[in-house]
């Protein structure tokens, strides 16, 4: 959930940490914190709430030193153990005022390892599990400082603080991105991982170390991914990986493949903003090239043979919020084209309800960052039971696609505001890749066919390109119900994720109460909470899709209605029987059923981005959120 960056080089490193920081704020925002070594001391500053205070603090009256000092860690927080305050804001420094340390996850027995540091007299200046590791690490370094010659791997004069690290990584259990500074170790910065990403940006004259390439983009566009269980050491000019046993290791490299323009706002207020208006591209991105000359679909990464696909008796979709409405969307397409049975689980219940995988399951895994710790920890034990998986992701070689036995990665580009808008729309188009290309290897799809789909979501750019131009009046309404209390959707077939996705941003974004129905279940309770005027965002089916779908959801809108709920109908272009009954109608281009849900999310989006506006809220960092959820 944090964000996490580190610089060792030649420039001074408070501005390359700050700025870092500002590009990882969307992980957490409830404290910030930096520490510089400069002059063979550590300067640290923190506090609570966002980067801006930090920075405050940091421009009135800067520590002597802070500004100097060209090796440096910054970490801006979301809170699991201790408040968010400035005492429990990172970095959290040893007892002996050596080292500082920061950290994104959770150590799940740092109650053990508290009381052991507490029975040696020191006295723990925070409520944070963090907190133990910045004792832990002094402890150890002392004691190497007294062995000469510890520890080779990392190179003479370095060495003992990756064995430090590495010592320290071997007594902690849980979820850990670690970096830490040592005033006795000037120019390195050392850095762990274990089920929470870190990557390492490779610059010239100097090298990062962060949660994700966003933060060092504007330096460099190489970089390298820590594997699970290893250890990094960052100086000037070198960067030196080992495992926690200490045996040299490799990371993987890779190129970056967009800039640091993709990841600033580009006139828009927020990012939410710019990222609603860039779907158009994104869906056209992640569509390019899946086509074969010979029309079959094509995946990223496949360790999976055809026959493989052709066993599969079942699937399960897992996945959280946002990413888990695109796999309710996916069951509807998966189902229609391929006749498999598909069921779609919130993965944070999944493995604790033991259910039956197999060999001939395919587990899908739906997740925009990759690392969402309910999704990766639904993922693996799906693997366990030897269940097939196969990973949706929007980012190149997070965990989740790593663990994966097939990938298709969406390319959403960076999505910075905490609520998915392209992110949810990239993942319904390559569900529904998957959806054809398992139907294809199966032999229960032509080719033709197959290929009339793609034709269809190749048409869907230029729609929604269409649509965002005739978002005005949308944003003229959410502005007028800014005040109410309440908003329901309702939806029947896949108009009902939708309807959870409109009350889901609308909840994140406007603090408000919205949910969302099944239009078929109103009149077994939810229909109770209709009062005289409560707005009721009602999303209808193609009526060229199935008649009787469209002729059903218009009732539940005349139900609605009779009861005094103000109508919003978001209904296809042309359709007429849907006019009696809309006090605002929002017409969407003409998209056949199963991939509605592409162009009837939109206007919810730009709904609940306008109504949060006119409530005066951050619109990309709603409160007590963070984009990046990793830990369960
Ligand atoms: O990175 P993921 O797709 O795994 O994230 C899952 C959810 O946390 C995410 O979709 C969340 O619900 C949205 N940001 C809400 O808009």
């Amino acid at each position: 959930m944090c964000g996490i960056v580190g610089y060792a080089g030649g420039r001074p490193a408070l501005g390359i940490v700050l700025d870092g920081l500002r590009r990882l704020e969307y992980r957490g925002y409830d404290s910030a914190g930096v520490a510089v070594v400069a002059g063979g001391a550590l300067s640290t500053e923190k506090r609570a709430g966002k980067l801006a205070n930090l920075e405050k603090v940091l421009a009135e009256s800067a520590r002597p030193g802070i500004g100097d000092g060209t090796t440096g860690i910054g970490h801006t927080r979301w809170a699991t153990h201790g408040g968010p305050t400035d005492r429990n804001a990172h970095p959290h420094v040893s007892a002996d005022g050596r080292v500082a340390v920061i950290h994104n996850g959770i150590i799940e027995n740092f109650a053990k390892l508290r009381a052991e540091v507490e029975a040696t007299g020191v006295v723990f200046s925070s409520d944070t599990d963090t907190e133990c590791v910045a004792h832990l690490l002094a402890a150890e370094l002392a004691s190497l400082d007294g062995a000469a010659g510890a520890d080779g791997a990392d190179g003479a004069a370095t060495g003992n603080l990756a064995e430090a690290m590495r010592r320290v990584c071997r007594r902690l259990a849980g979820a850990f991105t670690l970096l830490a500074v040592d005033a006795r170790t000037p120019g390195a910065v050392v850095g762990a991982r274990r089920n929470s990403p870190l990557v390492v940006g490779r610059g010239s004259g100097g090298n990062f170390l962060a949660s994700d390439v966003s933060a060092f983009i504007e330096h460099t566009r190489e970089a390298i991914e820590l594997g699970q269980d290893q250890v990094v050491l960052i100086t000037a000019d070198a960067v030196s990986i080992t495992d926690f046993a200490g045996q040299p290791a490799t990371g993987r490299d890779f190129h970056i493949d967009w800039d640091a323009s993709a990841a600033e706002k580009g006139g828009y207020d927020y990012f939410m903003l710019k990222e609603i208006a860039e779907q158009p591209r994104a869906v056209a991105d992640t569509l390019l090239g899946r086509l074969t000359e010979t029309g079959d679909i094509m995946l990223d990464e496949v360790r999976l043979t055809d026959q493989d696909l052709r066993d599969i008796d079942k699937v399960f979709i897992v996945a959280c919020g946002t990413a888990y409405h695109a796999g309710l969307v996916t069951k509807y397409a998966i189902e229609h084209w391929t006749r498999i049975p598909c069921e779609v689980e919130l993965a944070s219940e999944f493995r604790y309800r033991d259910p039956v995988l197999d060999r001939s399951t395919l587990v899908v895994a739906i997740s925009q960052s990759g690392e969402t710790m309910d999704t990766l920890m639904a993922l693996r034990h799906a693997k366990e039971q030897k269940a097939r998986v196969l990973a949706i992701c929007n980012t190149n070689g997070a965990t989740i696609p790593r663990e994966s036995d097939a990938v298709l990665y969406t390319h959403g580009g960076p999505e910075i505001a905490v609520a998915s808008t392209k992110a949810f729309l990239t993942q319904l188009v390559a569900c529904y890749l998957v959806g054809l290309h398992l139907a294809q290897v199966r032999g229960v799809m032509y080719a033709d066919e197959v290929a009339s789909v793609v034709d269809q979501l190749q048409n869907m750019p230029a729609r929604l390109t269409r649509l965002l131009d005739t978002m005005a009046p949308v944003r003229d309404l959410a502005r007028e119900l800014a005040g109410v209390s309440t908003v329901l959707f309702i939806g029947r077939h896949v108009g009902y994720p939708v309807a959870l996705e409109g009350a889901l941003k609308l909840k994140e974004l406007a603090y408000m109460h919205a949910e969302g129905f099944a239009a078929g279940e109103l009149k077994h309770g939810p229909i109770a909470l209709i009062e005289d005027g409560t707005p009721v965002i009602c999303v209808v089916p193609s009526p060229a899709g199935r008649g009787v779908l469209h002729d059903k959801i218009v009732s539940n809108i005349q139900e609605v209605r009779a009861r005094g709920a103000r109508t919003i109908v978001i209904a296809e272009e042309g359709d007429r029987a849907v006019l009696p009954y809309a006090d605002h109608l929002i017409a969407v281009p003409k998209t056949p059923t199963l991939l509605a849900p592409l162009v009837t999310t939109v206007p919810l989006q730009v709904f609940a981005a306008e109504v949060a506006t006119a409530r005066g809220h951050d619109v990309d960092q709603p409160r007590n959120l963070a984009k990046s959820v990793t830990v369960e």
